[in-house]
C-alpha cells in the first residue's frame, strides 16, 4: 500500500529537545541525591512524563508517594520549560524543514505524534506549526508509547490507515509504538537502539523522499 502520510515525532526528531529533557531529569536526580546517565536516559525517551518519573525513581531506588511523584513532574517540567521558552528556529534539526517541503510538495500530508504535552509550546517556538495538517501531543492521548494510541489517533485524524502512513521516531519505546499500531517506521538516530524499525537514519541531512521510500521497498 501507498505511503500518503509521515508522522513525527517531536522531541529528538524535529527538534533536539531530547537534551533538555535529559539535563532537566538529570538536575531533578541530582537534587534527590543519585546520578542519571545518558545511557539510563535511553529509557525515557518517548515516555510519558509520569511513566518517566517512575523510571527515574526506580534508577534511584527511591520511593515516594503520590504527591511528591505530582511535585517532582512539576519541578522537572519548570525546569525543561526554562530551557524551551529560549528555543528559536534555529534548532530545527538539519534537514528537517526541506525534508517537510519536499513531501508537502508531493501531496504527502504530515502529522506530529508526540507524547509531550509541551509539544504547541515547542511548535510555536520553533514556528513549525503550518508544516502539520495534524497535531497529536501529550494533551490528546491517555496511553504513552509502546502504545501505539498517539500515532492512532493521529491516522484517524488524517483519515488514512496505519498502513498507509509512515512513523518517524528516535525512542525504542517510539518504535515500539509504530510497530504495535501496524505502521512502517523510520528510526532517526543510532541503527543500535532502533534496529527494529523498517529502516534507520542518522538523521535528515541530505535524506530526500526518494531515498527513504526506495530503501524502505527494498526491505519490503
Ligand atoms: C516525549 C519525550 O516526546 O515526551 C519524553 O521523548 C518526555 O522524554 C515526553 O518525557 C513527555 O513530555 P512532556 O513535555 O509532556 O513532559
Ligand atoms: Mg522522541
Amino acid at each position: 500500500m501507498d505511503i500518503k502520510a509521515c508522522i513525527f515525532d517531536l522531541d529528538g526528531v524535529i527538534v533536539d529537545t531530547a537534551k533538555y529533557h535529559y539535563l532537566a531529569w538529570k538536575e531533578l536526580a541530582r537534587g534527590l541525591g543519585f546520578d542519571f546517565t545518558e545511557k539510563d536516559n535511553e529509557q525515557l525517551k518517548g515516555v510519558s512524563r509520569m511513566r518517566s518519573l517512575d523510571i527515574l525513581l526506580e534508577i534511584g531506588n527511591k520511593k515516594t508517594d503520590e504527591e511528591m511523584k505530582l511535585k517532582y513532574a512539576e519541578s522537572k517540567n519548570n525546569k525543561y520549560l526554562e530551557y524551551i521558552l529560549k528555543m528559536t528556529p534555529d534548532e530545527i534539526l538539519p534537514g528537517v524543514i526541506s525534508f517537510l517541503d519536499e513531501i508537502r510538495a508531493l501531496h504527502i500530508q504530515t502529522a506530529l505524534g508526540s507524547a509531550s504535552k509541551n509539544a504547541g509550546t515547542i511548535l510555536n517556538r520553533v514556528k513549525l506549526n503550518k508544516y502539520f495538517d495534524v497535531v497529536v501531543d501529550g494533551t490528546k492521548v491517555n496511553k504513552a508509547k509502546p502504545d501505539p494510541e498517539v500515532f492512532i489517533k493521529a491516522a484517524v485524524e488524517l483519515n488514512l490507515l496505519p498502513e498507509q502512513c509512515l512513523v518517524f521516531e528516535d525512542a525504542q519505546a517510539g518504535i515500539e509504538a509504530a510497530i504495535n499500531g501496524g505502521f512502517k517506521s523510520i528510526g532517526v538516530g543510532s541503527e543500535n537502539i532502533l534496529q527494529n524499525a523498517d529502516l534507520v537514519i542518522p538523521g535528515f541531512e541530505g535524506i530526500t523522499w526518494k531515498d527513504v521510500y526506495e530503501k524502505l521497498r527494498i526491505t519490503e
